[in-house]
């Protein structure tokens, strides 16, 4: 961080600290944090309002293909979360007009456990909207870091219009921080004209990282079906020409879906997590929170195992294109990557999707491998990362600054898919 990022984040706060009202600069607006199980049943059912509102027939659990009702998703969302979360509440003359949902999460950092905080669910209502609620939530908040959490990695560059805005105007101390080896967004088409038909329409389950939304922010018209066609054939042909070989296989490796993840992932984890400079603290509890209930959507999780041991397993979902949440195997088993990646393509290919897209760190041994090994192609407006840390841990994060830097993260460490 540089010296001026250094003396602006001086600020602390605290906003955990539930019951905490504060006015919200001259906006009139009461921002209140509390606890899930604070909530009364009509803030529950008034969340669910003011998303309907924003999003009309497509709320965020219909984005991420969830048959839950919004009310059972909230719960999910933040209720059953398996860590620390709090919900700001914005309110107008009484009356609630907006929140946010706040999770704290835990990472491994090159050995120690760190923490970081997440915004989601982030929604003002309509009839409020274009009043400067959002712009006085930001300046509230500009400069100033959490106390309870040690850095701060977001997976995509902002691309929100309005963030975007804001941020132009009011700039935050680590904006120029980008993660220098930032997320990729990588695709593999399997039906190219219906994925380029696909792709106009939000794939996320937040607007912020699409590439419509990248684009409506740069102010780029999307360019023609003829000319996309060209250049994503193009790549492809060329995906198919360049030389690759695929690892040989070190072990027997036997795939099937489970329903659950158990303790072996635990173990899982402790093999990995030395082999990265970063990676999310993929607990059972956490996965099972993520990927195994239904109100988050239909995930499949295929593991894949010699005998008793796990080798590493794939999260995926088949939901607007088939989409990787997750893939983790043991250090250096490349071969056991590539044959849960060659699966989840056959797959996705028999249940008529029209492409899968991976969001990986762009030197990553699985990039190298989605790319060489199966043709994956890196989309042009990849979302990149932005970090920020500080505190008596901040030293510990300059990897961020390197190229080469060893991150694992991917599409299902945010509120993405
Ligand atoms: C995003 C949202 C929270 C913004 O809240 P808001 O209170 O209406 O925002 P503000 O009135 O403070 O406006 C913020 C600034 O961004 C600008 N802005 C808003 N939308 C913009 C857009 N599409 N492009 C460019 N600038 C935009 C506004 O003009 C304003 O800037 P200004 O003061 O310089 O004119 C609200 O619109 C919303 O709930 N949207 C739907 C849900 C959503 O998209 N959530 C976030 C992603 S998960």
């Amino acid at each position: 961080m540089n010296q001026l990022a250094r003396t602006a984040v001086e600020m602390v706060v605290t906003p955990r600290h539930h019951h905490r009202l504060e006015a919200l600069g001259e906006s009139g607006v009461i921002r209140r944090f509390v606890d899930s199980d604070e909530l009364t049943d009509e803030e529950r059912r008034r969340f669910v309002e003011i998303l309907e509102g924003v999003w009309g027939s497509d709320p965020p659990w219909k984005q991420v293909g969830s048959d839950a009702s919004g009310a059972d998703y909230l719960d999910w969302e933040s209720v059953d979360y398996p860590g620390e979360h709090f919900w700001e509440l914005l309110e107008l003359d009484g009356r609630l007009i907006g929140m946010q949902l706040h999770r704290y999460m835990d990472y491994r950092v090159r050995g120690n456990l760190r923490r970081t905080r997440e915004g989601t669910l982030w929604a003002i209502d309509p009839s409020t909207q274009g009043r400067g609620i959002a712009t006085a939530q930001h300046l509230a908040t500009r400069g100033q870091r959490d106390a309870d959490s040690d850095f701060l990695y977001d997976s995509a560059v902002p691309s929100h219009p309005t963030t975007v805005h804001l941020l132009e105007k009011y700039p935050q101390p680590w904006q120029d921080q980008y993660v220098a080896n930032g997320l990729q967004i990588l695709f593999r088409p399997l039906n190219l004209r219906r994925f380029l038909q696909g792709s106009e329409a939000p794939a996320d389950a937040t607007s912020g990282s699409t590439r419509v939304a990248i684009e409506a922010a740069a102010g780029i018209k999307p360019r023609p079906t003829a000319v996309r066609m060209a250049w994503w054939g193009n790549q492809m042909l060329r995906a198919r020409i360049r030389p690759h070989r695929r690892p040989g296989r070190r072990s027997d490796i036997r795939l099937r879906t489970v329903m659950q993840f158990d303790d072996r992932v635990t173990a899982l984890l402790d093999m990995v997590a030395p082999t990265f400079d970063v990676l999310q603290s993929r607990t059972p509890e956490l996965l099972n929170w993520r990927y195994c209930d239904p109100r988050a959507g239909h995930f499949t999780v295929r593991v894949a195992e010699d005998g008793d041991r796990l080798l590493g397993y794939l999260v995926s979902k088949n939901n607007r294109g088939a989409q990787i949440a997750d893939l983790l195997v043991l250090p250096g088993r490349l071969d056991v990557a590539a044959a849960l990646l060659e699966d989840m393509i056959e797959r996705s290919r028999a249940e008529g999707a029209h492409s899968v897209r991976f969001w990986v760190p762009r030197a990553h041994p699985y990039a190298e491998l989605a790319r060489s090994v199966f043709g994956f192609i890196p989309q042009r407006n990849a979302g990149g990362g932005q970090w920020a840390a500080w505190g008596a841990t901040e030293g510990e994060f300059t990897f961020f600054t390197d190229p080469r830097a060893r991150l694992h993260k991917m599409m299902g460490d945010g509120p993405h898919v």
